[in-house]
């Protein structure tokens, strides 16, 4: 290892791009972060102009390099992370040819059909290991075929949103695996492009870049991006992995048995798995890890802490979260057959159905606002054990530990509920860093401080106890059972009357 050098992660992600500086004890040594918006210029619709990233990328280094103190020199290697799925298309040059669209929109339902004709449904998700879901990055390309001739004509390259800032800093078109098999055009067995999907898709494989294992060097730092960013040219910049799974590396989940939560406005289960496993009728997302020979499922909740959220400002407009959750600590668990379904936005996880819908289900007289909170916290973890129970059941094993982060994450009341419903240990990592000191990680891996991801992993993620399964834990298993049997009783309801052409969440 250098003497304390430094490593770089940069995220990419949809409203910010974030950089932080990590030094060799797994301390972060500084952070930069330069906001910026997306537009949605069509009800579902949702783009981006890739110059945002590389502004923001130059803006976050130089705060981060400042807070920290250091001048570039220090970094010794740069780590690249960022939203998964977005589609950037670019000419022969390098030039952008239209706004990225993002991983968020939801134009494609009648390009997921189509690709599930041409492909065949079973034939797609035993190749990629997916179903076709809107927000995946190859039915965007199937619309652009449709609906933008003019775009098409031109296009001579598809990079995914941190390939592209790969792209400003090296000059180099490459990309990731873990990113790579978010496209759906990866074979997910093999961690690379799939001929076969790419030929019955009518794409051209030399649109693709070549693909790299997450801490692999991709490229190093020209003499321009050095000038602007303040960092040294010749800088090693390693290929790193699509936001979930550099989050999966910075929590410290690069293992079996570790599985990961992130409870924002969304909630996600990742768990790395051994083999390239998928769920039978691809309701979660299998895909490849950061981590070389190591696969990830994960399961996708639309609205977790965002089911919170809602409930607050709707029913307690101004008041602080732990005011709201606190008086329901003092209800039973599982309260008085009241539940909540928090399908407020669709669903992804385990239903994937644009058209599912929030609910109560159970009210008495006898509850008040403290149940109806319960109710919440219990029914966001409900439908995140339905998404764990799929992966259970495409063969990955039982976790041991769960390594939590997220807003969400601030309530006692919610921890020990989640550490209850999911049935594990529930445990916080010292950095809420999350996908930059990931990516950090894998360049750490990259320099060679390490001799592999799981030894840096182990080396630079600190977790502390957060809470263990308690008494409420038999009440749980049964409440859960009459939970999973709504959503089938409703969906008639959900349905009724809604547009049957609706966007696939
Ligand atoms: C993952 C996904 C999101 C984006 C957000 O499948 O769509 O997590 O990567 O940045």
């Amino acid at each position: 290892m250098g003497e304390m050098g430094l490593v770089l992660g940069i995220d990419v992600s949809t409203t910010a791009t974030k950089a932080v500086l990590v030094d060799g004890s797994g301390a972060v040594r500084g952070i930069g972060t330069a906001e910026y918006g997306y537009d949605t210029p069509r009800a579902l619709w949702s783009e981006q102009d890739p110059g945002l990233w590389w502004a923001g990328s130059v803006e976050a280094i130089g705060r981060a390099l400042v807070a920290a103190g250091v001048a570039g020199e220090a970094v010794e290697a740069v780590g690249l992370t960022g939203q998964m799925h977005g589609a950037v298309l670019l000419d022969t040059a390098g030039e952008v040819l239209r706004p990225a669209i993002l991983w968020n929109d939801q134009r494609t339902a009648v390009e997921c059909d189509e690709m599930r004709a041409l492909v065949g449904p079973e034939r797609l998700i035993e190749i990629t290991g997916n179903d076709a879901i809107t927000g995946f990055t190859a039915p965007k390309l199937l619309w652009i075929r449709r609906h933008e001739a003019a775009t098409w004509a031109r296009l001579a390259h598809v990079l995914l949103p941190k390939d592209y800032l790969r792209l400003r800093l090296t000059g180099e078109y490459a990309i990731d695996v873990a990113d790579g098999s978010g496209t759906i055009l990866f074979e997910l067995a093999a961690r690379t492009w799939s001929s076969e999907v790419l030929e019955v898709l009518g794409l051209d494989p030399a649109w693709f870049p070549p693909t790299f294992e997450g801490p692999e060097v991709t490229g190093a730092l020209t003499a321009k991006a050095a000038a602007a960013t303040g960092l040294r040219a010749g800088t090693p910049v390693v290929a790193g992995g699509g936001d979930q799974s550099a989050n999966g590396v910075g929590v410290g989940a690069v293992d079996e048995g570790i599985v990961a939560l992130s409870l924002g406005t969304s909630g996600v289960i990742f768990a790395a798995t051994h083999a390239p496993i998928h769920e039978a009728r691809g309701r979660v997302h299998a895909f490849c890890h950061a981590v070389p020979g190591r696969w990830h499922l994960m399961s996708v909740m639309l609205s977790a802490a965002g089911s919170l959220r809602w409930f607050r400002d709707t029913l307690a407009p101004g008041e602080g979260f732990g005011e709201l959750v606190e008086p329901a600590a003092n209800v039973a668990a599982a309260t008085d057959g009241l539940f909540f379904l928090p399908y407020l936005t669709g669903e992804r996880s385990p239903h994937p159905d644009p058209l599912a819908r929030g609910a109560f289900v159970g009210l008495t007289v006898q509850h008040d606002r403290r149940h109806l909170t319960r109710a919440v916290l219990e029914g966001v973890a409900f439908g995140l054990r339905d998404g764990l129970d799929l992966m259970l059941a495409a063969g990955m094993p039982r976790p041991a530990q769960i390594r939590a982060s997220g807003g969400g994450l601030a309530s006692d009341v919610w921890r020990q509920i989640l550490a209850d419903v999911l049935d594990a240990e529930l445990v916080t990592t010292s950095t809420t860093e999350g996908a930059a000191f990931g990516a950090a990680v894998l360049a750490a891996t990259g320099a060679g401080w390490y001799r592999d991801v799981p030894s840096a992993a182990a080396a630079l993620v600190r977790t502390s106890h957060a809470a263990s399964p308690g008494a409420a834990r038999s009440a749980y298993a049964t409440a859960h059972a009459a939970y999973r049997e709504l959503y089938p009783a409703l969906t008639p309801t959900f349905h009724r009357g809604q547009p049957s052409d609706g966007a696939r969440g």
